[in-house]
């Protein structure tokens, strides 16, 4: 069977970098959402998402370390399979992880190719903007689609001081403008002023995506984990939680323990004869 006639019979059609592009002309908001398994990424695909990101937060909200920096290549590669797997029409964009874009253009390659090769995503994204022009270069002439990342960088936590919103506005547009002559698709603007982000997204010709950036960018991200009330710590104040997910578990687990102590779990309709 071909790809057309397999797309065909699954109805289903995968999102596209040029169509990402053109969502922007048409003045369509893009949604981006994290996944980090196949259950997740499935539920989201469903629901309609236009992209989901393998994102490094998987360091802090699945491991359950204290910043992004120690997730592994391999690691991301494991969970972006995962996430590849489940995505039918959900453009899928993986994290390269620390320190892989600093460590010259042939690693970066190698490592981003990895990825495109074993995972059936489609882009890859990085941290970082004029600084990271060649390597953006590099990238897109090989094939590989960038998603450049702006503003705040996660990755740089101990350089920067802590999480904080980034207000140099021309640092932050130049980044923006290199990123797009270096040849990234599409730009993550994360916490910084909703004014430059406006701006920064007039300016641009390709998609900015959104994370507590205000409202004007073509899209917006968030960390599944904090969008559906999941996280226990730190929530950062952009966040809208839109469901108490960790409130459902906790009592779902907290009423069968009650029934399996007290026999009424499992009753006769969950048994055999
Ligand atoms: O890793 C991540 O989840 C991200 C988003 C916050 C944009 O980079």
């Amino acid at each position: 069977m071909t790809t057309a006639t397999s797309k065909k019979k699954s109805g289903m059609k995968k999102i596209t970098v040029p169509q990402l592009i053109s969502m922007k002309r048409a003045g369509q908001k893009i949604t981006m959402l994290t996944a980090y398994d196949y259950t997740m990424a499935s539920l989201l695909d469903s629901a309609g998402i236009d992209t989901l990101l393998v994102g490094d937060s998987m360091a802090m909200v699945v491991q359950g370390h204290e910043n992004t920096l120690p997730v592994t290549l391999d690691e991301m590669i494991y969970h972006a399979e995962m996430v590849g797997r489940a995505a039918k029409r959900a453009l899928v964009v993986v994290d390269l992880p620390f320190p892989i874009n600093h460590q010259g253009v042939y690693q970066t390659v190698i490592a981003a190719g990895r990825i495109l090769k074993e995972t059936r995503c489609q882009a890859v994204k990085l941290e970082g903007g004029a600084e990271q022009a060649e390597v953006i270069k590099a990238l897109v002439s090989a094939g590989i689609p960038v998603m450049a990342h702006v503003g705040l960088r996660p990755q740089s936590v101990h350089t920067m001081g802590g999480y904080k919103i980034q207000r140099d506005k021309e640092q932050l547009i130049e980044d923006a403008i290199a990123a797009q002559e270096a040849g990234a698709f599409s730009i993550v603007l994360e916490c910084i002023p909703s004014e430059i982000a406006k701006i920064a997204t007039e300016r641009l010709a390709i998609p900015t995506i959104g994370i507590g950036a205000g409202p004007d960018c073509d899209g917006q991200v968030l960390v599944i984990n904090d969008m559906l009330g999941m996280t226990s710590g730190h929530v950062p104040s952009f966040v809208k939680a839109y469901a108490n997910i960790r409130e459902v578990i906790s009592n779902a687990a907290q009423e069968w323990c009650e029934e399996v102590r007290d026999g009424s779990y499992p009753d006769e309709a969950h048994s055999f004869e």
